[in-house]
């Protein structure tokens, strides 16, 4: 390893037009938006519409933007993963059709799957190519068409959902700012709590599966929102504790976004204002993937050069983790 450290130099993030509110989906399954309201904080969310309109599509767009501020010849990058479970289709990877269709010849491309987490980890792994002197231009992308497994009849999960994808520049960096420590935990035990039943080799899909609606994401919501405060407020105490980093030291705290309430209690027994907290859901409810570089993006214009954030997911898998950064710009 080189003293360089891995900084995020651009933001860029995509968003579908369609929006789909709660009043909508009072019409199609028995809820209000008074319960969707004040049990997850979400009022409206992003649907990609259109044939042929995919997970790479979001993504694309978020990458477009991406090379467009950060002024990036496409055939400069050299890697881009992309993190998401709802691939466009199981091979080739997402991240391979990004990089096509953006000009990206020169770039290596790979998927990376932890769910909600599958932002940190991409993260993470995109900053070792840089911090170990291989690569100068790493795109990393969060990108999630959630609609594409969701069973619009079930009203536990289809409230919760919405798709969008982002993209951001990690680049050395030698002054100090970038990425300066992640902490990620796996843990299989709530394999069952959060997944999609069939579809995989475990259970290909047949007309079965498909009749058993085994292709839509389940969620057993009780145990995963009990497992999503302890597991991230857990790790943001590991990563400031690690580094003597008090409340008052974080600027910013970037949390997934599946549930204003989880988002509230981590930040109460972590000792952050919610001031301190960004917070979307209401506009685009949970986007996988997607939801951390979303967040950064609408509020890139008021992050400061060395402003210290606090990056944190939990999901499926389990999955969850903690990632400490110095704002590069
Ligand atoms: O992003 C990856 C990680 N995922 C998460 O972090 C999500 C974690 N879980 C959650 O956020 C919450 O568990 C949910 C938002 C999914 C559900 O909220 P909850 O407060 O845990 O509700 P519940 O599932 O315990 O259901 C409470 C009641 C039930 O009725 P009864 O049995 O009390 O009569 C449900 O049938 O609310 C009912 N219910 C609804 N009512 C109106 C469930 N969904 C709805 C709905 N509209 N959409």
């Amino acid at each position: 390893m080189t003293n360089t450290r891995s900084a995020i130099t651009g933001i860029h993030a995509y968003v579908p037009d369609y929006v789909l509110t709660n009043s909508e989906l009072e019409k199609m399954v028995e809820t209000n938006d008074e319960w969707i309201a004040s049990r997850t904080g979400i009022r409206e969310r992003r649907i990609l519409k259109g044939e042929g309109l995919a997970t790479s599509y979001l993504g694309e767009q978020a990458v477009r933007g991406l090379l467009k501020k950060t002024g990036t010849k496409p055939e400069e990058v050299e890697l881009l993963i992309c993190a998401t479970v709802t691939p466009d289709m199981m091979f080739p990877d997402t991240a391979n059709l990004i990089a096509y269709r953006t000009g990206l010849k020169n770039a290596f491309t790979f998927d990376l799957s932890a769910a909600c987490s599958g932002f940190l980890f991409a993260l993470t792994t995109g900053a070792k190519y840089i911090e170990s002197g291989m690569y100068k231009k790493v795109i990393v992308v969060g990108a999630d068409k959630m609609s594409s497994i969701v069973d619009y009849t079930d009203r536990a999960t289809c409230i919760l959902f919405g798709d969008a994808g982002g993209a951001v520049m990690l680049e050395p960096s030698k002054d100090g700012n970038g990425i300066m420590d992640s902490i990620l935990h796996s843990d299989g035990v709530g394999s069952e709590n959060l997944y999609q039943r069939a579809g995989g080799s475990l259970k290909p899909a047949s007309h079965e599966t498909v009749d058993a609606k085994e292709h839509f994401a389940f969620q057993n919501g009780r145990p995963v929102y009990k497992a999503a405060v302890a597991g991230m407020a857990g790790v943001v105490k590991e990563v400031m504790q690690k580094h003597n980093l008090a409340a008052e030291d974080i600027s910013w705290v970037v949390p997934h976004q599946a549930n204003l309430r989880i988002i509230e209690s981590v930040a109460n027994m972590a000792d952050f204002p919610m001031e301190k907290v960004m917070v979307n859901i209401q506009k685009y409810g949970n986007t996988t993937a997607a939801t951390i570089p979303l967040c950064l993006w609408e509020w890139e214009n008021q992050l400061k050069k060395g402003d210290n954030l606090i990056l944190t997911a939990f999901g499926g898998g389990y999955t969850w983790g903690a990632i400490w950064v110095k704002w590069a710009y």
